[in-house]
């Protein structure tokens, strides 16, 4: 059995005051959660006080991106043994507001995988169509091109260490969530796709749906077959509502 996992993505949200008051609300309603392992990716300015914060918690901390090199000249990056030092488990890959703002491509989007897997951190990629191929039909294709490009590097049964993220560009902060039954056939597409190349690692790898999860829709999402959690952007910001997401887990 997989277990369930959500994570929050905090993306360029927050201050330090902001970010107290919302791990101090996530933690004081943390043993309602039963099922699901539950992640905060802050962003990398903070991550050093979330990681005294949640000290002695069951609440594991990720970052939203990492550099795919060691360390060196790269201006502005975080390597994975500065997330290291702060026990990071895992960190984001290839979301796609890097992919598309910061023109990060199905390439390098690998290679971060690769550098997170090798140091022991588990990476959470992102896959997803935009509105334009989903109405064009090629949603299957953009996904597999996405997927195909860590299997050919790092071999399919890498995706076993990692987790992947399926996010619909056109649902994200958008308010349009994709149906329950969008997702699953995505989420059962991926998992067929992986299965074909190694059953062990269409089995243990574990999907999430991202892209306008709320409390009130997350129960119905989490209770598709293929649906494993949710990687959440603006729900994670408000304690409460990123609690009962992870109620919803099941
Ligand atoms: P929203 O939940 O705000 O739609 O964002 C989803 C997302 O991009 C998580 O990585």
């Amino acid at each position: 059995m997989r277990q369930p996992l959500v994570a929050g993505n905090w993306k360029m949200n927050g201050s330090a005051e902001s970010i107290k008051l919302l791990l101090d609300g996530i933690k004081k309603s943390l043993d309602t959660v039963s099922k699901a392992e539950v992640v905060v990716c802050p962003p990398y300015v903070y991550i050093s006080e979330v990681q005294a914060q949640l000290a002695g918690t069951t609440v594991s901390l990720g970052s939203q991106n990492v550099n795919e090199h060691g360390a060196g000249a790269y201006t502005g990056e975080i390597s994975t043994s500065m997330l290291l030092d702060f026990q990071c488990r895992y960190a984001i890959v290839g979301h796609s507001e890097r992919r598309s703002i910061y023109g990060e491509d199905d390439a390098q989007v690998a290679a971060k995988f690769a550098a997170a897997r090798a140091a022991g951190i588990k990476p959470i990629l992102c896959v997803g169509e935009v509105l334009e191929e989903r109405e064009q039909g090629v949603t299957e294709d953009v996904v597999a091109r996405q997927l195909d490009a860590v299997i050919a590097l790092e071999g399919v049964d890498a995706l076993a260490d990692g987790v992947i993220a399926y996010e619909p560009v056109w649902a994200i902060g958008t308010g349009k969530t994709a149906s329950p039954e969008q997702a699953q056939d995505v989420h059962a597409f991926i998992r067929n796709r992986i299965a074909r190349q190694s059953a062990a690692a269409a089995e243990k790898v574990q999907i999430l749906y991202g892209g306008s999860v709320k409390g009130a829709n997350a129960p119905e999402l989490f209770s598709m077959p293929d649906i494993d959690g949710g990687l959440i952007g603006g729900a994670s910001l408000d304690a409460d509502e990123f609690i009962s997401i992870c109620q919803a887990a099941v």
